[in-house]
């Protein structure tokens, strides 16, 4: 962050989307500027038959590790190699910016940090990321416990009436079960609002899933049908969208309001100050941003850092969780290993900060969660100035020369599921993270190394960038332990109390995609009280 040389570009392209629409046309009919790359270009049918992501993995094991997708007027390079994704997300960061992905979030997000320009992006980073120390982990331990045990009781009044009934089992939709849960914990850690989701609902909640249905629509939709002029006010979808947009916004201003107003009253700035959370009353995120860095930033930009932080955080972690609820359910001998885990390090106890250290194997099984279902399956980056990206790897030695304004797809889903890598690559194996790998046969790439976990969360660094649960490089998910935390905590103590069973075969439970992986019609589950 503090390196000088880190500048925005002064060639940072100001597009329309009929530039971008013209730039595509003429990289496409000049066969996209770059030469000598494969080229996918599958039946358009490939695409929209089903997720994306699946065509792009079939191409990935056909045309190689960096190949090029040509369909329609777009023109988009995927790449599937560790060596090449570190070099974009880390080596060569600032040569790439977020491309389509800041087109699509910018109306919703402003200025937060996934769609900001480098300037914005350089001074909210350092602003926010303090905010995420130790003492904020440990006391969000707090609101990650009770409102799991919100969703516990929820659930243990869903079984008693089942038993009322005569049966001992209850079926119920799990995503949208944990979706309200990481919606209640990321209100809660980040404005201190509860939105007490898993039990009622209300408004603001409704406006808030609204706007995610859109920001996913958007994501996945061809035209960028939201700048054509006067839409806002013909189409209906795009009526509704702003609508809840100003619900949004109307709350968090009034919970900025409220932070700015109370915040030379508060005591708690002394407490804060020294890190200490036991006698903070509001340990929110945006408290530490108000109080503690308030004088260098107006209103809207806390609006839009709050706005990124809910959509970037909610659901993503509802999503590992419910992959990882869909994954344990096939896999009763791996549940045995997680809810022996639990009993042997928590009791009956609320776990802590200090219990995650020992909850190893519930870890790797989040970890597995990720690798297997990333959230999301693609990272988007569109260069700034011509490139040329690292060769050496498979059909390709010297490495492919890029125009400005390339488009890229960093595949998480290929990489985490490429057979050059992974052993067994589609089976859920949460011990392959403590197994050594190395393969000469891939030059450059460091393998995966047990020795760098360090008790931590296995991560990009320990493979090499084939493995990007969070991405990596200065654009990393600035909230990772959290919601590694938040997944484990969540699991734990839902785990301790209940078993789970799908409802109907795993065949059942379709894949869409958005920004994340979501099922098609949710995750029914046969739930039950855990025979000790
Ligand atoms: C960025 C994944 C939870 C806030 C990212 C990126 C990934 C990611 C892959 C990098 C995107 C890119 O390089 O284009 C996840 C996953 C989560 C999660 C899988 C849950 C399991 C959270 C939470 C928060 C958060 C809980 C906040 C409370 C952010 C922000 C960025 C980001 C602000 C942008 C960082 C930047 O550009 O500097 N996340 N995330 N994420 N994430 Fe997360």
């Amino acid at each position: 962050l503090d390196d000088p040389s880190i500048q925005p570009s002064p060639l940072k392209p100001q597009r329309t989307f009929l530039d971008n629409a013209s730039n595509a046309l003429t990289n496409f009919l000049s066969g996209g500027g770059i030469q000598n790359m494969p080229v996918a270009d599958g039946a358009i049918s490939d695409l929209f038959s089903r997720p994306l992501f699946f065509a792009l993995y079939d191409w990935f094991l056909e045309h190689g590790p960096v190949y090029k997708l040509a369909f329609g007027p777009k023109v988009f390079v995927v790449v599937s190699d560790p060596i090449v994704s570190r070099y974009i997300l880390r080596e060569n960061a600032f040569g790439y910016d977020k491309g389509v992905l800041a087109d699509i979030l910018e109306p919703i997000m402003g200025k937060g940090l996934i769609p900001a320009d480098l300037n914005t992006w350089k001074s909210r980073r350092r602003a926010l990321v303090p905010g995420f120390h130790s003492a904020y982990l440990e006391a969000m331990v707090r609101v990650f416990n009770d409102c799991a045990e919100r969703t516990v009781s929820k659930l243990d009044a869903l079984i008693k009436d089942a038993e009322s009934k005569g049966s001992n089992v209850v079926d119920v939709e799990m995503e949208a079960e944990y979706s309200s849960l990481a919606l209640d914990i990321i209100g809660l850690s980040v404005f201190n609002y509860d939105f007490g989701s898993v039990t009622k609902e209300s408004p603001v909640i409704a406006a808030v899933y609204g706007t995610l249905a859109e920001a996913e629509h958007r994501s996945t939709f061809y035209i960028p049908y939201w700048k054509f002029p006067l839409s806002r006010w013909l189409v209906p979808r795009q009526r509704k969208f702003h609508a809840d947009l100003g619900v949004i916004n109307e709350c968090l201003d009034d919970l900025i309001g409220r932070a700015q107003e109370t915040r030379q009253q508060e005591d708690d700035i002394e407490a804060l100050q020294q890190r200490d959370y036991s006698k903070v009353r509001d340990a929110s995120l945006l408290r530490f941003l108000v109080d503690m860095r308030g004088e260098d930033v107006d209103n809207k930009q806390l609006r839009d850092d709050l706005m990124t932080m809910l959509i970037a955080g909610h659901e993503t972690t509802a999503a590992v969780l419910t992959w990882s609820t869909f994954l344990l359910a096939q896999n009763p001998t791996i549940v045995t290993k997680v809810q022996q885990e639990i009993d042997t390090v928590l009791g009956d106890r609320r776990p802590t900060l200090e219990d995650l250290k020992n909850l190893k194997y519930t870890k790797l099984v989040i970890a597995e969660a990720l690798r297997l279902y990333p959230q999301p399956p693609l990272l988007i980056r569109r260069s700034l100035q011509p490139d040329k990206l690292p060769g050496g790897h498979k059909g390709d030695p010297d490495g492919y020369s890029i125009p400005k304004g390339t488009d890229i797809f960093i595949s998480v889903f290929n990489l985490h599921r490429s057979p050059y890598f992974w052993e067994n690559p589609e089976s859920f194996d949460p011990e392959r993270f403590l197994r050594r790998r190395v393969d000469s046969s891939i030059p450059g790439w460091a393998g995966i190394d047990p020795t760098k976990l360090q008790g931590l969360y296995p991560n990009e660094i320990m493979a090499d960038f084939a493995f990007l649960p969070f991405g990596g490089g200065p654009r990393k998910c600035v909230g990772d332990q959290f919601a590694f935390m938040e997944a484990t905590i969540g699991l734990a103590v839902l785990l301790r109390k209940f078993s789970v069973e799908l409802r109907g075969s795993p065949q059942e439970v379709e894949l869409v995609t958005g920004a994340t992986l979501h099922t098609k019609n949710g995750l029914w589950c046969k739930l039950s009280k855990r025979q000790s």
